[in-house]
């Protein structure tokens, strides 16, 4: 049984609530290599989606996840919703709760708009990302992802690439790494790490080739350029000789080392475009962690509709 309600931030996590996540996500994973992929787990249960802010996988993958255990799917569209004619978020989030859902689904631009919303719905809510706060389903695929490549997380090394700042996956999955002991280096620039960053108890390094040839996990994280309010970087050619991964910096890595970024990629920026064309799944992980994604999702919803029963 998980000890919280809502998933709003990895710090409502225990190491035993991971613990279980995994478990189950493992027994998913098996369903979902089944040739029929479906179990009847959450008949007679809705999952309700709300992305209020674009998404490919988040959103599909809980869907999918929520149909694959036989649960009703009502996703809102809030472009088409009375959001338009000037409703407020809470009386729109309250008319959909009263439809008798089981769990909601919300992504949101806004840092803390998931937890705002969650003080006045009794339903239970995931947070699906909210603005450069959180995105604790993501830090668990990928959490995932690490343990289905190597076994464990013992002695493990990490480095997260890129625009930490901007980033609500850089803040999940450093508190994510730090629960279960692998250890993380942040890389970045002066210019896209926040102002109180020693909160995170992280190494830092300037550029990626400082840590390329120690470390086991390559985290690249996606330039966020739809939460930038500014220029942060002079060009791409400035970006890419620190903070970037291309063939040459691939020859570099350790033997076992793999490539994880959580998507969308912007080719060409944070990961080379050879780099991309390269299919060797044992080292780029991108998308095993979409397919980890919806085992780890079903385990989610499983698990958080189960307890209110
Ligand atoms: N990784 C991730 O959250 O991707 P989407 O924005 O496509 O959901």
């Amino acid at each position: 049984m998980l000890s919280f309600k809502n998933l709003i931030d990895i710090d409502d996590l225990s190491l035993k609530d991971i613990e279980i996540i995994l478990e189950n996500a493992d027994t998913f994973s098996d369903v979902l290599e089944r040739d029929l992929k479906k179990v009847p787990a959450l008949r007679g249960k809705t999952v309700l989606t709300m992305f209020f802010e674009p998404s490919t996988r988040t959103r599909n993958s809980f869907e999918l996840a929520a149909k694959r255990l036989g649960a009703d799917t009502v996703s809102f569209a809030a472009a088409t919703s009375s959001l338009r004619k000037g409703e407020f978020i809470i009386d729109t989030i309250k008319t959909m709760q009263s439809m008798v859902v089981d769990l909601i689904i919300i992504r949101h631009s806004d840092s803390g708009a998931v937890n705002f919303i969650s003080k006045y719905i009794e339903t239970p809510i995931i947070n699906a990302g909210d603005g450069k706060h959180q995105h604790p389903t993501q830090a668990l695929l990928d959490l995932y992802t690490i343990k289905k490549t190597f076994g464990s997380f013992k002695n493990l090394k990490a480095a997260i690439v890129g625009d930490i700042l901007n980033s609500r996956v850089a803040r999940s999955n450093i508190i994510l790494f730090n629960k279960v002991g692998i250890e993380t280096t942040i890389v970045t620039s002066s210019i896209l790490k926040p102002e109180n960053f020693d909160y995170f108890n992280v190494k830092t390094a300037t550029n990626i080739e400082e840590v390329l040839p120690f470390v086991d996990i390559i985290y690249m994280l996606r330039m966020q350029f739809e939460r930038q309010d500014r220029k942060y970087y002079p060009s791409i050619k400035e970006y890419n000789s620190f903070l970037s991964i291309d063939e040459k910096r691939f020859s570099l890595m350790k033997e076992n080392a793999i490539i994880m970024h959580p998507g969308p990629v912007n080719r060409g920026i944070e990961i080379s475009e050879g780099l991309m064309n390269i299919k060797d799944e044992s080292k780029i992980k991108i998308n095993q962690q979409v397919r980890n994604g919806l085992a780890i999702r079903m385990a989610l919803i499983y698990l958080m509709c189960l307890k209110q029963d």
